[in-house]
């Protein structure tokens, strides 16, 4: 990897998801105003980055997740000058923007569809996956939707099913057309030549179906989710995947220090891994870190593994929260204590990795509770009794304790967690021990300290069951992070400075003093608490 600072490897990202980040035209609904509006924030915390979870237009049957137009933005947000508008300003203060490409399905207001529904014969019938009924009428094979029922959905006038891997209104492209794949590699090149820095692929490794669309294997084992009972190897994870990759990376990489990232569908660490190539994706998220329990030895371990899978050649991320799963405050936290999410802040902006944080994450957002009524995910609405839904960690953005939060004068789309009246950032700025200094103080170390960001990574045997210890080095300079994760003291031994003539220094403590006894060689940690040591 190269010594120069390199944005989306050295920086810290910020996922956004627009409609909840902030309202100016009083609708309710975020806007890319709004994001400009809050650019001297972001910058203030020490972003690189914007992850904008979609824009394009989208009948928001998923939020965005649901396309109609490859090449403009939803009204709701904005125009496609605003959008030049958000580049520009956040060029202007070094911020890179992702954007979200959806990719495997489109809307099915999509005039690709529209014209798809329209004959056998239309030009644009072949774009997405559609099979007559088998011999008896039933569905082509045995394939379910994510999202609930059949994979695939009839449609009386043709005497065929498409396939959609989400909701009915989320039909599957069909990449073995050439001319899908034609119209899909110039939404990257619309955009690149827009200026976007970045994208960010939905469920990439989706694309490509088995050819043949066979039946998937049933899976051993009792699983509640019909879509779990099956090995879903025939309905993603193609090789056809990886030529695809190569010509989006040889286009990508004809702009420079541009950066893609990819969702990788249903896969594990190393099935995640293996799209990650000089020649294919710059990175991938796995997702065995944000589901870790609470224990050193389960983040250790997921630490370790993804680290490991990468070796020296490749870079990992991490994320602990996004748009589709509970907050870290909700899985790790009850009350409003903050020590927990100060620890996973230490941890997770000095692993070997690109930080990737979800808007509130750094005031410590809660999810908000929804009655049935209020619940707008189609995930929520078609699985209330067993899953509420992601609306959770989708509520508006607390910047302060005026109405709604300050997201919004009007309703907003989604109510706001009735504890902004506490947790909001102006409160935060004010308070030098909040979660938001903590954030700040950190990302600002991150990036002055190079051994935080670009050092190697060593986790330390674990001496301390509570206590998850890690060195960062590199060839001048070495730190060290231990992390208690237990609401008692603890204390570990310090290992030896693999550098002559130098001693630790304590750089950063967290939830109360640690004391390093360098005589001794130990170091004392608060419960929760947290260290960074530096040579
Ligand atoms: C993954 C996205 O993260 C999720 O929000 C969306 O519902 C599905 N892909 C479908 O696009
Ligand atoms: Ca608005």
């Amino acid at each position: 990897m190269s010594a120069q600072r390199t944005w989306w490897r050295d920086g810290v990202i910020y996922q956004i998801y627009p409609r909840s980040f902030q309202d100016t035209n009083a609708d309710g609904l975020g806007d890319l105003q709004g994001i400009i509006q809050r650019l001297d924030y972001l910058k203030e915390l020490g972003i690189d980055g914007i992850w904008l979870s979609p824009i394009n237009p989208s009948p928001d049957v998923d939020f965005g997740y649901d396309v109609s137009d490859y090449h403009g933005i939803d009204p709701k947000f904005g125009t496609l000058q605003d959008f030049d508008r958000l580049l520009q300003e956040a060029h202007q203060r070094d911020i890179h923007i992702i954007l979200d490409l959806v990719l495997n399905h489109t809307s099915d207001q999509h005039q690709w569809f529209q014209e798809s529904l329209k004959s056998k014969d239309n030009p644009y019938h072949d774009w997405y996956i559609w099979r007559d009924p088998a011999p008896d009428g039933d569905y082509p094979n045995n394939w379910l939707a994510i999202f609930g029922g059949p994979g695939w959905e009839y449609n009386s006038e043709l005497n065929q099913y498409y396939y959609h891997t989400f909701c009915p209104e989320q039909p599957d492209l069909n990449f073995r057309n050439p001319d899908v794949r034609q119209a899909v590699l110039e939404v990257f090149r619309f955009w690149l030549e827009r200026g976007v820095d970045g994208f960010r692929l939905d469920v990439f490794n989706a694309y490509y179906k088995h050819r043949e669309l066979r039946d998937n294997p049933r899976r051993k084992g009792f699983y509640l989710r019909p879509y779990d009972r099956f090995e879903h190897v025939n309905d993603c994870s193609q090789p056809e995947m990886f030529p695809l990759l190569q010509d989006i990376r040889r286009l990508v990489d004809q702009y420079p220090d541009r950066y893609v990232v990819g969702e990788t569908f249903l896969a594990s660490p190393v099935q995640a891994r293996m799209y990650i190539a000089p020649d294919l994706l710059h990175a991938g998220f796995d997702y065995a870190y944000a589901r870790s329990t609470w224990s050193a030895s389960s983040f250790g371990n997921a630490i370790a593994y993804w680290d490991a899978l990468h070796g020296e050649e490749d870079w990992p991320n991490y994320f602990l929260n996004n748009h589709d799963t509970p907050r870290s405050a909700a899985r790790y936290v009850t009350g409003e204590e903050d020590a927990r999410l100060k620890l996973l802040a230490c941890m997770h902006l000095t692993v070997r990795g690109t930080p990737y944080l979800y808007y509130g994450e750094e005031i410590g957002m809660r999810d908000t509770r929804y009655k049935r009524k209020e619940i707008q995910d189609p995930v929520g609405k078609r699985k209330w009794l067993s899953v509420q839904g992601r609306d959770g960690c989708r509520s508006p953005m607390q910047w302060d304790a005026s109405m709604n939060a300050g997201f919004s004068p009007a309703r907003p789309w989604l109510r706001v967690n009735p504890d902004y009246i506490s947790r909001n950032v102006e409160a935060q700025q004010q308070e030098p021990q909040s979660l938001l200094s903590f954030y700040r103080a950190l990302i600002h170390l991150r990036r002055e300290n190079p051994v935080l960001h670009a050092g190697s990574l060593e986790l330390l045997p674990l001496e301390n069951e509570s206590v998850l210890v890690y060195r960062r080095s590199t060839p001048s300079r070495q730190a060290l992070v231990a992390l208690n994760f237990s609401n008692r003291p603890q204390q570990i031994t310090l290992p030896s400075l693999e550098i002559e003539n130098q001693t630790w220094q304590l750089l950063f403590g967290g939830n109360g003093p640690a004391a390093p006894e360098l005589d001794s060689g130990s170091l004392c940690l608060p419960p929760y608490g947290t260290a960074i040591l530096l040579s």
